[in-house]
């Protein structure tokens, strides 16, 4: 099988974030003939503006859409704020969708995980982006689900993830999404 890249997209923008921490892990985890790349350009996303999505939109918009568009896959990490997406990465989202039905994450394979120091893993926020992949259709893988809860067990002062049973489950989300990007898209 031909290598694959795939751009890893964390929505935490802290530091000492578990989720960046969990997108790191999954670098390492990744099966032979996957590449993570981890987009750290989050930060200089601005503001969702209509006026300023035209042709030639802000830089920062226009580097993540072309490194969405090069890499074969998206891995996206998301914290948990308010049962909900962070802003941060849902307004990132929100750029990358346009102009619909045409944009860079249109027909785009795509995976999901989340981790949080509490009992649920992020799966609320989990859910809400797959709502947002379903209208942007993007080739989203559905299972395993990787809810990476009581984060704070799973991972070393360094940031370094020690548990196997989540290091296993992110192996199998990517292998998962390796067969989604080898099948040719319907
Ligand atoms: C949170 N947190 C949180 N946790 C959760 O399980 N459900 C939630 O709805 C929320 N809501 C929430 C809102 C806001 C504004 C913040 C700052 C935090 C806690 C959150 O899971 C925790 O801070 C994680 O550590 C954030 O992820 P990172 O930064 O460690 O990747």
């Amino acid at each position: 099988m031909t290598d694959i890249t795939v751009l890893g997209i964390s929505g935490s923008l802290r530091a000492g974030s578990f989720n960046t921490a969990l997108l790191r892990a999954a670098r390492q985890l990744a099966p032979a003939g996957m590449t993570v790349e981890l987009y750290e350009g989050l930060r200089d996303i601005p503001p969702y503006d209509g006026d300023t999505d035209t042709e030639t939109p802000p830089e920062p918009v226009a580097d993540l859409r072309r490194r969405i568009s090069q890499a074969d896959g998206v891995l996206f990490v998301t914290p948990e704020y308010n049962y909900s997406v962070p802003g941060v990465l849902k307004n990132a989202i929100d750029w990358a969708s346009r102009p619909a039905g045409h944009s860079s994450l249109t027909h785009k394979p795509v995976a999901i995980m989340g981790a949080s120091p509490g009992n649920f893993g992020a799966v609320r926020a989990q859910l809400a982006l797959r709502q947002s992949f379903v209208w942007i259709n993007a080739r989203m893988v559905v299972q395993p689900e990787v809810m990476v809860f009581k984060a704070g067990e799973r991972f070393d002062e360094h940031g370094t993830l020690t548990d196997t049973t989540t290091a296993a489950l992110v192996r199998k989300l990517l292998d998962a999404l390796a067969t989604t990007i080898h099948t040719p898209a319907p």
